[in-house]
């Protein structure tokens, strides 16, 4: 039913097939548990990452209004920024970044590294902000500026977290459904990062209807489970809308918010172990931000048994390019 609507939506084909999904062979061996990793990491634009899923219906519709340049906002550090400014180059559209500080950070490599050099490689036009408090009306206000200025400016969202953005994932969802059916093997849970929101919402979506008795677990990076709950709850219901559909009886939101301290873009002690661990035992890089911390709930999780019986997926929604702004957290 989900595919079936999915299907009548414009997409740009920017992935051009199924992410893998991999066994983590070494730390499935050292944990005692089986681990895959759906590669989402591997999306092939600009060091990849779970945007481009959002990116292929967001910058359709783009496209489809006649927009010559995409405006967003984000973190310094952000990677939905990033895929979105080297998706407009790609496109021969303009870019421009609302770009806040969240930590207050002055270290010249968050300042100037990372995802923020790229930027400027991607000739993204970047606007310094206080803070993203009012980030839709500041994004209007930008777009009205850019329009009195003769552009044709097309608003993407923080994350590329609307419902059209949202489709990226239950797309993702129903792809990941068809390779764990191919696998034969019986999943405890899927495990991934739950921000903005639409990666968790489009796929617990798509999953609800596809393996109805699969846990989605959102590790928040930013929020308490009471703040992130109605988001993911209320875009899932609005992508169900879009898509014509009624949220599945089995759609459920789970959320485990112990792991996001001290706040979004800080990384505690879980967060720089998860990520060692992974690559010192894969060779597979995490974020400080994002993944990082989604692994060290997973870690965790089987650490106090949270799990049901069966293997862990692992959603790797990419962000590696931030390490090396955040290079001082691990000195
Ligand atoms: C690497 C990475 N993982 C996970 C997320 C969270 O995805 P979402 O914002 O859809 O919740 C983001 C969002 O920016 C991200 O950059």
């Amino acid at each position: 039913m989900i595919k079936q609507q999915l299907d009548r939506f414009d997409r740009l084909d920017l992935l051009s097939g199924a992410t893998a999904m991999e066994k983590l062979e070494r730390l499935s061996a050292w944990l005692g548990r089986d681990i895959y990793v759906k590669r989402d990491d591997t999306t092939p634009l600009a060091m990849g990452g779970n945007k481009l899923r959002k990116l292929e219906y967001l910058a359709a519709d783009a496209i489809a209004q006649g927009a010559d340049t995409l405006v967003t906002a984000g973190a310094i550090q952000s990677n939905h920024v990033r895929q979105t400014a080297a998706l407009a180059a790609r496109l021969g559209l303009g870019c421009v970044a609302l770009l806040e500080n969240p930590t207050g950070t002055d270290d010249p490599n968050y300042l100037g590294n990372g995802n923020r050099l790229l930027l400027e490689l991607f000739d993204a036009k970047v606007e310094l902000v206080e803070n993203l408090d009012h980030v839709d009306d500041q994004l209007n206000a930008l777009a009205e500026r850019l329009r009195s200025n003769g552009k044709k400016p097309y608003l993407v969202p923080v994350g590329g977290s609307n419902a059209l953005g949202a489709l990226g994932y239950v797309r993702a969802g129903l792809e990941l459904a068809a390779q764990i059916e191919d696998s034969g093997l019986d999943f405890a849970a899927v495990v991934l990062a739950s921000g903005s929101a639409g990666t968790h919402s489009g796929l617990a979506l798509a999953l609800s209807e596809a393996l109805p008795t699969l846990p989605v677990i959102g590790v928040t990076v930013s929020r308490t489970d009471e703040a992130q709950r109605p988001k993911v709850q209320g875009l899932a219901e609005r992508t169900a809308e879009l898509l014509g559909v009624e949220l599945p009886e089995a759609f459920k939101v789970i959320l485990w918010d112990e792991y996001f301290g001290p706040r979004y873009g800080e990384p505690n002690a879980g967060t720089l172990s998860a990520i060692k661990l992974l690559a010192s035992q894969e060779g597979l890089l995490l974020d400080p931000v994002y993944t990082g911390k989604a692994m060290a709930g997973l870690l965790d999780g089987i650490g106090r048994q949270r799990f049901g019986d069966g293997p862990i997926i692992f959603l790797h929604t990419g962000g590696a390019p931030a390490l090396f702004a955040y290079d001082s957290v691990f000195n």
